[in-house]
């Protein structure tokens, strides 16, 4: 094989963007290590550590042909030229920044193990999402070495969204490489253009300066994020003035300036890293002297905190003000579909406040009861998972729709109808049911953005 290629960090980045590289790149052999060995031993078993469709193919083709996983770093450092980086970035809990900038210890130790064991020169490509000037402060670490190598490093941020990350991976809308505008950094970043180049059309491939793409990275899960903050914003005003959210997204997004995706309303965006680029790129325009342009990105997070409140509240409205002791049925726990990844997801948020009422919830998601559990471990209450929807929902008050599974559009809501208390109540937080037909089965529907449908009186209510 050409050459080596490693991959520290065997994540939901590490993990498919690797395997899909593997598949693509016959002639390079590809090592991905991790300091967890509970994930390296899924990764080579049949069960993989993370559920993302179309994922098992892909690394049954390429594993153990130039597809490894492995806990040896040492070993792979060693052996590789080209080391991509795709350790967590969380945000810091503690110290100056807590709660806002970017927790570097992963990466940094990184770094400080690719000085310890390296051997000749190497490129060393930022695969996780940074500060910008990220590389700044790595390049620092890097030069300090005593062994005269030479390692120049690369900005590589992955845009693939869970849930569809094979196909995100395999045809990406873009793929971006910031390299310094050095003769060592534009030869490396041209190393890398090659790696992508096997299966990538080159106009697709966006070369930019370091920081340039550092900061991309940010700003557009900044963006997409924002986008979702304004429809739900404007989902409060719906249901004050019965405008319709779908009927506005879907009018909006017919402007090809402004475009149909990511205009869903919902109880608003979870997973590792919307808030968390948020916050990190709320930190750095503090840090920067930016106050105005602090304010305006840190909306986007409270007004994602805001609508699962409300949504809190609509139930709470709407159940005669109170949950305690009735039986509450959450149908998907992931923060989104496709994935059994919960991290950050608002049902989390929705679950505790639910709790914190005293019902009682049965949760159910096709994929996510594992994390699910692993969740709400500290809380006191009653609860209980299920695979099954139907045993989900018997006896209980209310279904409360969390997450946009397809496959809970397909139930059989009327046999569900006759098992649950009455009045039997839906809260669609995800506006992906057919509303009417829920209606005319007897339940009380509660979309969001959206007028509801009750068969309660005016007194009842
Ligand atoms: P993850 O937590 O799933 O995986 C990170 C892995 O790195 C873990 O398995 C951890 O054990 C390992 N690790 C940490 N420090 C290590 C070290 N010193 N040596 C060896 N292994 C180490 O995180 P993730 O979701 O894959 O995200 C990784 C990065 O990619 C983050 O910066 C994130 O913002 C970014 N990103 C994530 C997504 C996504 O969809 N999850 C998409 C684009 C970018
Ligand atoms: C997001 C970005 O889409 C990726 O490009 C990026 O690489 C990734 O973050 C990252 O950096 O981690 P991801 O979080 O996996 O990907 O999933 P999204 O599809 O973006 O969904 C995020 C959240 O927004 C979910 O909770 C989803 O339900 C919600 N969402 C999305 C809405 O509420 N409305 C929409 O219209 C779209």
């Amino acid at each position: 094989m050409k050459k080596t290629i490693l991959c520290i960090g065997a994540g939901y980045v590490g993990g498919p963007t690797m395997a899909v590289m593997a598949d693509n790149c016959p002639d390079y052999k590809v090592i991905v290590v991790d300091m967890n060995e509970e994930r390296i031993n899924a990764w080579n078993s049949d069960e993989l550590p993370i559920y993302e469709p179309g994922l098992d193919e892909v690394v049954k083709r390429a594993r153990n042909r130039n597809l490894f996983f492995s806990t040896d770093i040492i070993a792979g450092i060693k052996e590789a030229s080209i080391i991509f980086v795709s350790v967590n970035t969380p945000t810091k809990t503690f110290g100056a920044g807590a709660g806002k900038a970017a927790d570097l210890q992963f990466w940094e130790k990184t770094a400080r193990d690719i000085i310890e064991h390296s051997k000749h020169d190497k490129i060393v490509v930022e695969k996780s999402t940074l500060p910008v000037r990220t590389a700044e402060a790595m390049r620092r670490i890097l030069q300090s070495n005593t062994k005269n190598l030479n390692f120049d490093i690369i900005s590589n941020p992955e845009f693939m969204a869970e849930g569809t990350a094979v196909t995100d991976l395999q045809t990406p809308d873009r793929v971006l490489i910031g390299a310094l505008e050095t003769v060592s950094g534009q030869q490396a970043m041209q190393r890398i253009k090659d790696i992508y180049l096997h299966w990538v059309p080159e106009e697709k491939i966006k070369t930019t300066n370091l920081w340039s793409s550092e900061l991309s990275k940010l700003v557009s899960n900044a963006m997409l994020a924002q986008r979702i903050s304004s429809v739900n914003s404007i989902s409060a005003l719906c249901e004050k003035t019965d405008a319709n959210i779908l009927e506005v997204s879907a009018a909006m997004g017919m402007d090809s300036r402004i475009g149909a995706k990511f205009l869903r309303a919902g109880i608003g965006f979870g997973g590792s890293c919307f808030k968390k680029d948020i916050l990190n790129l709320v930190y750095l325009c503090e840090f920067y002297g930016l106050p105005e342009v602090a304010a305006y990105w840190e909306q986007v997070v409270k007004i994602n905190e805001y609508q699962a409140t409300r949504f809190v509240s609509k139930i709470l409205n709407n159940m005669f003000n109170s949950v305690a002791s009735k039986k509450i049925a959450i149908f998907g726990f992931a923060f989104k579909a496709d994935t059994g990844d919960t991290r950050e997801s608002p049902a989390i948020t929705v679950s505790k406040m639910l709790l914190e009422e005293r019902a009682t919830l049965a949760i159910h998601d096709p994929e996510a009861l594992k994390n699910a559990k692993l969740d709400l471990a500290d809380e006191t209450g009653d609860i209980s998972y299920h695979c099954d929807p139907y045993k989900t929902a018997e006896g209980a008050h209310a279904i409360v729709v969390l997450t946009d599974w397809k496959q809970f559009q397909g139930y059989d809501y009327e046999r569900i109808f006759k098992s649950m208390e009455k009045p039997a109540f839906i809260f669609d937080g995800r506006n992906i049911l057919d509303h009417k037909k829920l209606f005319k089965l007897g339940f009380n529907v509660f979309p969001l953005g959206q007028r509801e449908y009750s068969h309660l009186t005016e007194i009842e209510k």
